[in-house]
């Protein structure tokens, strides 16, 4: 049968690692350039088959469940760090179930009640954070990291409102340094090798188990009291979570799901975050249209934000869109392939046993769907509202008719991302947060940084610094 052509490399087994590893577009766009939109590479042992373009969106997200499987390909990854019996530790058809669950959680409904939750979190970290007001609520100015306060004010927002206060307060206390012992065991490294003994492997899996552990110790004390009054995911589950075939889950399970449901939007949209403050300390005149804009739909005097007006914030929300065009979290979605898979339109089978990979941020930056790929400009979303159908990238339990778009930021398919309209409240609100309260610019000749690939999600590599001075103390 026809093999997909291969990418050169000179040491077996550790193939095109270091090419891929240091910069995954440049070395996609480079191969492509050679071989077109398919073909393989090795990479740590493995097997991989890049499929570009929409079509190659579509060929991977949407290959049928007997062909590839997502818990093959990430299981030794997660699983250490989620917990067992859920995600990719379980049968796809649980997986679809759990996400159903945690999708009833995430309403509108619920998202109301949030943006007000993230509000007074987002003030209280501005307060007590010496990145902003350090205790002096009077600071008109100081230089702040992002790639510290945003992954702490990420968490805060997203532990306060997904699961409550009671686990917001465990945060002020050791549990953010058991969330950063997962963290540190969920690297490339571990991706390779799950399981190498070093420190960070045996911290992973000790706040594995102590983590689950206060989760379970907060659902017993939910039930004990009889308080669900919250809506959270935590007492979504608690209510809900029995599977079609009646098996209810186990505490430890809806535990471990909690830690997944974090994890899964933690550094996703931290990055995200990070991204659009950069963009906009770069382009004041966007940011000013960005104030602008919630003075119109909220009035002069900036009453606090509700989701309602959010839905009202065209720019904003195409600022969003833009950040995740130009830096999608997740640059390579894979997939072990389970059975012998023909490639349509191509002469190729790519065998058991080997992977396939998607790269959605590819056509994210490729003129051919974007013009000026490389420049920031959200407006062009408003342009081009009715050329990208954006709806069309699949539902979470269905398998979707096409994953043919060139947008994909959430994935698409049956493992298409349940977390978006949450993104989307959580980093809308942070966002107009910033724009009211503060004015911002880069440090001196600094231009917003390049992309670093070497952790799970691609973020701005160092300096991530922005200068902000308040608008009025
Ligand atoms: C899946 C991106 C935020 C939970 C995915 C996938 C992508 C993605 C690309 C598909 C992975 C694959 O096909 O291999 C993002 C981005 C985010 C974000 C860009 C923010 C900007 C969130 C949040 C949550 C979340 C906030 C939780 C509330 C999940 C879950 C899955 C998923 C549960 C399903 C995994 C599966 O079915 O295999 N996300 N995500 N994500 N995401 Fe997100």
């Amino acid at each position: 049968p026809n093999r997909p052509p291969v990418v050169f490399h000179w040491i077996p087994v550790f193939g095109s690692a270091v090419s891929y590893g240091m910069d995954p577009y440049k070395f996609f766009e480079e191969n492509r350039k050679k071989f077109g939109d398919v073909y393989t590479f090795v990479l740590l042992g493995r097997t991989m088959t890049v499929a570009l373009g929409p079509q190659g969106n579509d060929f991977v997200l949407n290959a049928k469940l007997s062909d590839v499987s997502a818990e093959d390909a990430y299981h030794d990854l997660t699983t250490p760090v989620f917990g067992n019996g859920v995600i990719y530790d379980c049968p796809n058809h649980r997986l679809m179930e759990q996400k159903k669950f945690a999708k009833s959680a995430l309403t509108v409904p619920a998202f109301r009640t949030y943006v007000p939750i993230i509000i007074e979190e987002v003030r209280k970290y501005w307060l007590k954070s010496p990145q902003f007001f350090g205790g002096n609520p009077n600071r008109a100015s100081a230089n702040a990291h992002l790639m510290t306060a945003m992954p702490e004010l990420t968490i805060f927002t997203a532990s306060r409102t997904l699961q409550g206060k009671d686990i917001r307060a465990k945060f002020d206390e050791s549990f953010a340094d058991l969330y950063h012992d997962l963290d540190r065991g969920f690297t490339p490294l571990h991706f390779v090798f799950p399981h190498i003994p070093i420190p960070a492997t045996f911290r992973r899996n000790a706040a594995q188990k102590k983590v689950s552990d206060t989760y379970m110790a907060v659902i017993r004390d939910r039930r004990q009291r009889s308080d669900f009054s919250e809506f959270d995911v935590i007492n979504t589950f608690l209510k809900e979570a029995i599977y079609k075939d009646g098996v209810r889950m186990t505490d430890r399970e809806i535990a471990n799901m909690q830690i997944g449901i974090l994890m899964g939007g933690q550094h996703t949209s931290a990055a995200t975050s990070t991204w659009a403050l950069l963009h906009l300390a770069a382009d004041t005149e966007l940011r000013e249209a960005l104030y602008r804009e919630q003075i119109e739909v909220c009035g002069e005097d900036l009453p606090d934000l509700t989701y309602e007006n959010l839905q009202n914030m065209p720019l904003l929300n195409y600022t969003i869109r833009e950040t995740l065009r130009m830096h999608p979290p997740l640059h390579s979605l894979m997939r072990r392939v389970r059975s012998d898979l023909a490639i349509e339109g191509t002469r190729y089978v790519v065998p058991k046993g080997h992977y396939v990979l998607a790269a959605p941020g590819v056509p994210m930056i490729d003129s051919k769907y974007f013009k000026e790929p490389a420049t920031f400009r959200p407006s062009r979303w408003a342009e081009a509202k009715n050329e990208i159908n954006l709806e069309d990238s699949g539902e979470v339990t269905t398998v979707s008719k096409g994953a043919k778009s060139p947008y994909l930021p959430f994935g698409a398919g049956r493992h298409r991302c349940v977390g978006e309209q949450f993104a989307y409240v959580q980093l809308g609100t942070i966002l107009a947060m910033f724009v009211r309260e503060f004015t911002w610019t880069l440090p001196d000749g600094s231009g917003v940084p390049k992309p670093d690939y070497s952790s799970m999600v691609t973020l701005p590599s160092e300096p991530t610094n922005i200068i902000w001075t308040r608008r009025k103390v």
